[in-house]
């Protein structure tokens, strides 16, 4: 693979202000033998054809899991956050699995997933916190207001998953956001938000309850996790309901990737459209990563484009559809958490490079 100097100096900045950029896709037939399907596809029959991400600005190579797993020799890397990182992560070990025949599952420390990579004493793994803050569960049995209970938020303490691997890993990619909704936690059952052990008052709404904890759990990684370890924050990935939100028969079986053009009709706040949080909670990240040494990784806007790219329908389980809606949040593999794969094992590369 030809070694482009240019990457290096455009891509991070690409990344960070890529909002506005202009990029288009290029159609080229599947060739890497090592993607392979989720389960959800093993029964159907896979139409190889994958769209690669094509950056205005910059080449964008396709990892090398064996360079890339070389380069890593003796180095961790983990992901801690909601289930947009485990999609990321599955997609990166199909990706490396193959510069290893004996890669192992690996489960420790919290790890909810990951694998070991023994030929390059690499580990790669999820942790399993979706709102980076621990939480818990307080039920009051059944009360005369309907309250079925409240989720009590420490702001000030990461989860149990995540609280005890500052010092392992050589890269962390941390997100939260697809957590924060009433979808998951109703007004019947909402978050409570302590500080230092306090409730605090008055009481915070959901999002700014987020707010307060991205602050806190910015803090904490700048206390407590090595100057040197290399820290990417990922940016929201966007859903793509068409016609409704996921509970209201939003659907996104789509052939074809959106325009460029269209993309604010979806995704603008302005527009006030079931697809809208993926910006707002982004510009509340971007805010609260000024001035430390965390790196944004958008991926968002590249993702944007993809409503062609969801599970939909293709859950796997009968009545799954009829009970849950279409997914048109998480992604299928072969798809784009590959590109995300790809951007970010550049970005580890550069920034082992200039240490
Ligand atoms: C494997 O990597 C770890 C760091 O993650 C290091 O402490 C250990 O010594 C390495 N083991 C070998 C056999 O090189
Ligand atoms: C969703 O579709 C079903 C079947 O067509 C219909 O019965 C139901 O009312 C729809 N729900 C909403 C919220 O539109």
């Amino acid at each position: 693979m030809a070694h482009r100097p240019n990457a290096s100096v455009h891509l991070p900045l690409l990344l960070t202000a890529s909002l506005s950029r202009a990029f288009f896709f290029e159609p080229t037939l599947q060739q890497d033998h090592y993607f392979i399907p989720l389960r959800f596809l093993q029964e159907t029959t896979w139409i190889g054809l994958i769209l690669k991400w094509v950056p205005a600005a910059c080449d964008l190579p396709r990892i090398d899991p064996f360079r890339f797993l070389g380069m890593m020799r003796n180095k961790n890397i983990g992901f801690v956050g909601d289930s947009l990182n485990e999609n990321f992560l599955a997609s990166f070990l199909c990706i490396l699995r193959v510069a290893d025949a004996n890669a192992k599952k690996w489960k420790k420390k919290g790890a909810w997933r990951g694998a070991y990579f023994p030929k390059f004493n690499v580990t790669v793994a999820y942790h399993r916190a979706v709102l980076l803050a621990k939480y818990d569960q307080k039920s009051f049995g059944s009360d005369q207001d309907g309250s079925k209970g409240i989720y009590r938020v420490d702001v000030d303490t990461p989860a149990d998953d995540w609280a005890n691997i500052a010092d392992f890993y050589d890269v962390l990619v941390f997100n939260t956001g697809h957590w924060w909704g009433s979808d998951k936690f109703p007004k019947e059952k909402p978050l409570v938000f302590y500080h230092s052990g306090q409730q605090i008052h008055p009481p915070l709404e959901m999002l700014d309850g987020l707010k307060v904890v991205l602050e806190n759990m910015v803090s904490y990684i700048q206390k407590h996790v090595p100057h040197k370890t290399l820290k990417f924050w990922r940016l929201q990935s966007p859903r793509h309901f068409y016609g409704g939100d996921w509970n209201q028969n939003g659907s996104c079986l789509f052939n074809d990737p959106l325009e460029e053009l269209q993309l604010d009709s979806w995704f603008d706040p302005r527009n006030n459209g079931v697809n809208k949080e993926a910006r707002v909670l982004n510009s509340m990240i971007v805010e609260t990563l000024q001035g430390t040494d965390i790196q944004l990784l958008d991926l968002t806007h590249l993702s944007e484009f993809r409503a062609d790219a969801h599970p939909a329908t293709w859950l796997g389980k009968k009545d799954a559809v009829a009970i849950w809606g279409q997914d048109c949040m998480h992604w299928c593999l072969p798809g784009v958490p590959d590109t995300w794969v790809d951007v970010l094992s550049e970005l580890i590369r550069i920034g082992l490079e200039t240490g």
